[in-house]
């Protein structure tokens, strides 16, 4: 059994992880219509999406999380707008100008991250959010510094599109402490670009 089969199976992740608070201010700005939330976990990403309205594909190699996901979106009656894809991310072959957002949560792929990029559409936004290195080293994530970003390498891998908002960011909470960097990009180009974005006005 796969090691986050097993984890989701014995209930050692949360059946209903709570989005970025990022992702929740920034929601009312993206693009409406096709979403797709890479490594969905057990859909913190891709439930959110689906909620506000989002026609959501999550893809996961993981068959227990894929069925919390389904088991949730039904749960909440939004299952005929979530989709489940029982894939390898790093194999997956991403269709081209599909999605109007792509979500990553806690998922390191910069080797795939420019296929992963192609499926937006014209205008489309990327929300990545991942564990960060730190000093002193954060206790929430993995272990060594191997599967977590360097500073700023989230966001020079996504140079290549319209940053919107990036942020890295050192949390404590329950005596534990976790650092994250988070990105949101629009496929565009020229126009304007501000760190966070304007969006207010
Ligand atoms: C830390 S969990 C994050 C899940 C979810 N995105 C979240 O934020 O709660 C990592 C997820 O990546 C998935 N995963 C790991 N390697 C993968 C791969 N090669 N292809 C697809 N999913 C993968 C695991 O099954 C797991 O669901």
């Amino acid at each position: 059994m796969d090691k986050w089969d097993e984890r989701f199976s014995e209930g050692e992740y949360p059946t209903d992880p709570e989005p970025s608070p990022v992702l929740r201010a920034y929601v009312d700005t993206f693009p409406e219509g096709r979403a797709l939330d890479v490594a969905a976990g057990t859909g913190r990403n891709a439930i959110f999406l689906a909620t506000e309205g989002f026609d959501v594909d999550a893809l996961d190699q993981s068959s227990a999380g894929l069925e919390i996901i389904r088991n949730r979106a039904k749960e909440a009656g939004i299952d005929d707008r979530v989709q489940t894809v029982l894939a390898d991310a790093t194999e997956f072959d991403y269709p081209e100008s599909t999605y109007d957002v792509v979500t990553i949560s806690y998922f390191r792929t910069l080797d795939k991250l420019g296929a992963i990029k192609t499926a937006l559409k014209p205008g489309g936004v990327l929300f990545y959010q991942h564990h960060l290195q730190s000093s002193p080293p954060a206790t929430v994530g993995p272990s060594t510094n191997r599967y977590r970003f360097q500073s700023n390498e989230l966001l020079r891998a996504c140079l290549d599109l319209t940053v919107l908002y990036y942020e890295e960011s050192t949390e404590d909470r329950d005596g534990r402490t976790s650092a994250t960097a988070t990105i949101i990009a629009r496929n565009s180009r020229g126009g304007t670009q501000s760190y966070p974005s304007r969006h207010w006005e």
